[in-house]
């Protein structure tokens, strides 16, 4: 008889090794390896059995047929239906990621109501609350009399038996993955094995039955929760909800799109009857700004397709720390220690002594390095007490030489500073042929000691006894 034998499968990556180890080899977490069951089904990364058959011949096809574009179904939850890049594809697997209480059943229901409320036959499986929990919170945000099918089960094997019955519906939510377990494999719910597992088993019916799947995954900030990551593989679309804790803002951000461009978000403003759809991200995140303050910077920046202005917030202090902090919101740490560097190394603006805090108004999260420059720009305020004008947008990436490199869409991001009320902007120097065509008055800046420079130049204003510190 065969013995059963046991695997280490790490939580985080998915990588199979023989023996238990505090880090994992492949993705060098800590703490993340755990004993597992190897399945014996051959399902989800066990050992295939050999079946003594010579393979089927697959057809070959050429590159050049025509194939229509898959069909979309759309909810009518505008921005949930441009971040899956114009509506749920029927058959295809989408993930939702993101950290507990964030928002995702929340914004799942109401996609799903809306679904229902245009007469697609929709499923909503929850593994986390129980009927009445979801029930409650569907009478509140007053969603109470759409067709949406509720149940509340963990069993895998029951829920697809379910969805088989009768017609397949045009599109279910599995809320959450984590807490699917399917019994063929003896390992807990949650654990690798077990979300490969249910997650594979989902995504062969959505292909077979042309079901749009939605999964639901929790991830913690630092990845320590098995499972969802290896889910990232095997579906069509990965959309991760995000924003910071206490801003009512959330941004679905699309990572990966097998149907759509990825990058592309979508941003809500949770509120009392659950996400509002903001279509005009840009105005809501400078909706708060306080006039022409030292330390602050407007990044015109984009996200997806779409250009989005936000403010970039700097604060340099004196530290009383021996090791001065560095707080970053919104912005990658290692980004700013880089800028840091380049203005101390080309501008000589050294910060060794000093605190500096990062933020990126709105609960926005940046990644491009066309925030450098606005980065540097909000840093070299705050250091100077000098603002920048209150009309002027600002970006560019930052060379280690100091250098200002030109970014990609300089004219979508100009146009939408244009639309916004912004008379003029702080770019990189590009080439006659490379100039976007804009009513704004440009200011074009080479290195970035042209742009200490033009702060501590009589170009900016003092604003009315602001400063935070005098250097
Ligand atoms: P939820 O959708 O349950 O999060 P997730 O499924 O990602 O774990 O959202 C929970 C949070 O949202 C909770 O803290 C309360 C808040 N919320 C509102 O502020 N307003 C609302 O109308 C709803 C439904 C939730
Ligand atoms: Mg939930």
């Amino acid at each position: 008889m065969a013995r059963a034998s046991r695997t280490f499968v790490c939580q985080s990556c998915g990588a199979v090794t023989p023996r238990w180890a505090g880090r994992c080899e492949s993705c060098g977490e800590w703490n993340t390896i755990v004993e597992e069951q190897a399945e014996s089904s051959g399902v989800g990364g066990g050992p295939l059995k050999v079946v003594g058959k010579k393979g089927r011949q697959i057809e070959l096809v050429s590159m050049a047929g025509e194939t229509a574009d898959p069909p979309r179904l759309v909810t009518g939850v505008t921005e949930f239906d441009r971040v899956c890049g114009g509506g749920l594809v029927p058959g295809s697997a989408l993930l939702v990621g993101g950290d507990p209480g964030i928002g995702k059943s929340t914004l799942l229901l109401q996609a799903m109501a809306a679904l229902g409320r245009k007469g697609a036959d929709v499923v909503y499986i929850s593994g986390e609350e129980a009927i009445a929990q979801v029930r409650m919170r569907a009478r509140r945000l007053g969603l109470a009399d759409a067709a949406v099918q509720l149940g509340a089960e963990t069993n895998l094997k029951d829920i697809i038996a379910t969805l088989e019955t009768g017609k397949a519906p045009a599109a279910v939510v599995i809320d959450s993955i984590q807490t699917m377990w399917s019994e063929a494999l003896e390992s807990a719910p949650g654990t690798v094995s077990q979300v490969r597992a249910t997650a594979q088993d989902l995504v062969r019916f959505a292909k077979r039955h042309g079901t749009a799947i939605i999964l639901v995954g929790h991830v913690t900030k630092d990845g320590q929760i098995a499972g969802p990551r290896v889910v990232e593989h095997m579906v069509d679309c990965v959309l991760y909800f995000e924003g910071e804790r206490g801003h009512q803002f959330r941004i679905l951000r699309a990572v990966k799109n097998r149907f759509g461009p990825a990058n592309e978000i979508g941003v809500f403003e949770m509120g009392e009857l659950g996400l509002q759809e903001v279509p005009n991200p840009s105005a809501l995140f400078l909706g708060e700004r306080d006039g022409e303050t030292n330390g602050s910077a407007v990044f015109a920046g984009i996200e997806g397709t779409r250009p989005v202005l936000v403010e970039i917030q700097a604060l340099v202090a004196q530290s009383s720390l021996g090791t001065p902090r560095r707080a970053v919101v919104g912005w990658d740490s290692g980004r700013l220690s880089m800028v840091l560097a380049v203005l101390d190394a080309r501008c000589g603006l050294t910060l060794g002594g000093q605190d500096v805090y990062l933020n990126v108004a709105g609960g926005l999260r940046i990644n491009e390095p066309a925030a450098d420059l606005a980065v540097a720009g909000a840093l070299v305020s705050s250091i100077t007490g000098n603002a920048l004008p209150s009309d002027c947008v600002i970006f560019g990436e930052i060379s280690l030489s100091g250098a200002i490199r030109p970014v990609s869409q300089m004219e979508a991001r100009l146009k939408e500073a244009e639309k916004l009320g912004f008379k003029r902007a702080i770019l990189p120097t590009s080439t006659a042929r490379q100039r976007p065509s804009t009513g704004l008055a440009l200011t074009e800046i080479s290195d970035l000691a042209g742009l200490v420079a033009y702060l501590a130049a009589g170009e900016t204003r003092r604003p009315r006894e602001r400063r935070s510190n005098d250097l």
